[in-house]
């Protein structure tokens, strides 16, 4: 097995920090190939409780090389307080490595983001103000600033005062607000640079020679193929791709290495942010699956919005993908309720299909149609083979896995690394 890709399926938060620190024990390397600080993935090991931003979910383990990909969007700030936290914690992070083509959130893409969410009104897209959309953006524009840049300090200052100069126009001129100084934001950045220097790597070097030596590498995804800016519920979604396909470009191999998709799915869904979301809840079923499940965002504490599975987005995800197995994530979440239901097809302008909408706006016209299924009232959260599951729960998995057409390799019923029923060898 050379490369597995661990991708969220649904709108993130599916539990891949859970699943990668389960898989990353026999990996080598574990990657990060998309996003930014606006992932949030949660590891909960014998070592303690993390949430992880941008350092990959491998860390616990001495062993794996760790590494940020080049299709990360890396705020400097943000992650030498996270290595901070961590070395507090005593994780050893000498084997962590950031890609020197990686592109930097810098001070006006955060200021940027919030400025423009505020000037979008009710139609904000409520992104997380980490700056992402602004970053990759500039990235597209080839206006960014790579972490490699900052080893570079008079080509770096160069090209700052360039860009700052546009982004200043923008930032006083659009939205009249204050404009950054260049000196301080110089200073700041020089100072991250010199910390992050020895982690800094031409990763795509580190990657094909692990490959090369028959490594087994685990690409982590981040946010969920739901919030894809091609196939995402567009524009409500986020600006880098969560999708298995972007392990490949986000962190510099060919997509012939990528041997085993793993779609991270929960056993229901939630989404933070705005945009449709067909199966929603706003009941009190809705409010159980959240309080039971402690659905509020890692990063912004948002409550996320809860509601039953839809097999409909399932099934588009596991296509985008091309999963070869699924990691349901959270059943034990469901052990409380008396009934469940699924979504199996859509009814929209009076029609029944079981196609997912390209428009966010026929998606909001949707209407789910469900399937019920009795629920198992009885805690799981200790058992770890599957056959040792009630009936009911080995029927809710059973009807995903014939939905998605797709085996469930895991399954898991707690947040603990242990707490995880494994029917396939992954790595
Ligand atoms: P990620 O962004 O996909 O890594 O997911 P998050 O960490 O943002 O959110 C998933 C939450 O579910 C975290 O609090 C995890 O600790 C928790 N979690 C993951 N798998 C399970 C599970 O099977 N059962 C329970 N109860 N919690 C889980
Ligand atoms: P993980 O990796 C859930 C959502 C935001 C917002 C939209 C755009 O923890 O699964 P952005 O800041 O990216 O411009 O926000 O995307 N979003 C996430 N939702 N989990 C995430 O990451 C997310 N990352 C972004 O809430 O709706
Ligand atoms: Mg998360």
């Amino acid at each position: 097995m050379s490369v597995v890709a661990a991708v969220g399926c649904q709108w993130g938060d599916e539990g891949k920090g859970k699943i990668v620190d389960m898989l990353a024990e026999k990996s080598d390397m574990v990657v990060r190939f998309s996003g930014g600080d606006n992932a949030g993935h949660t590891v909960v090991n014998p070592l303690g409780t993390f949430a992880l931003k941008l350092v990959p979910c491998g860390i616990f383990y001495p062993q794996v090389t760790c590494i940020i990909g080049n299709g990360v969007a890396v705020n400097p700030a943000v992650l030498l307080e996270e290595m901070d936290s961590l070395l507090q914690r005593g994780i050893d992070l000498s084997h962590l490595y950031i890609s020197d083509r990686a592109n930097l959130i810098m001070p006006y893409h955060t200021f940027l983001d919030g400025l423009e969410e505020e000037s979008r009104g009710g139609k904000a897209i409520g992104t997380t103000r980490k700056g992402i959309g602004p970053a990759f953006s500039d990235k597209i524009a080839r206006l960014g600033i790579r972490a490699g840049d900052l080893l570079d300090r008079e080509m770096f200052r160069e090209r700052l005062s360039h860009l700052l100069e546009h982004k200043n126009a923008i930032i006083t001129k659009v939205f009249g607000a204050e404009p950054l100084s260049l000196d301080g934001i110089f200073k700041q950045y020089c100072e991250y640079g010199e910390r992050l220097a020895p982690h800094i790597r031409e990763t795509t070097l580190m990657i094909a020679e692990a490959l090369e030596s028959g490594s087994k590498v685990l690409m982590e995804g981040a946010q969920g193929t739901l919030l894809d800016p091609d196939f995402g519920t567009y524009p409500f979604g986020t600006s880098s791709s969560p999708l298995a396909g972007e392990a490949s470009i986000g962190a510099g191999f060919g997509p012939t290495r990528i041997e085993r998709v793993i779609g991270v799915f929960k056993a229901f869904c939630s989404r933070v942010g705005a945009g449709p979301f067909p199966t929603e809840l706003e009941d009190e079923t809705g409010d159980l699956i959240r309080e039971r499940g402690h659905e509020y965002g890692t990063v912004t504490g948002r409550p996320r919005r809860c509601g039953w599975f839809d097999a409909v987005a399932a099934r588009f995800s596991q296509r985008v993908n091309s999963c070869t197995g699924l990691a349901i994530t959270r059943l034990d979440i469901l052990d409380t309720l008396p009934g469940l239901k699924m979504c199996t097809g859509y009814e929209l302008d009076g029609q029944v299909t079981d196609n997912f909408p390209a428009s966010a706006a026929a998606l909001a016209r949707c209407r789910p149609v469900y399937e019920e299924l009795p629920g198992w009232q009885t805690p799981i959260s200790d058992i770890r083979q599957f056959e040792q599951l009630p009936r009911e729960a080995q029927q809710y998995v059973n009807r995903i896995e014939e939905l998605l057409s797709c085996p469930a390799d895991i399954i898991s019923v707690g947040s603990a690394r242990e707490q995880t029923i494994v029917r396939r060898d992954i790595m």
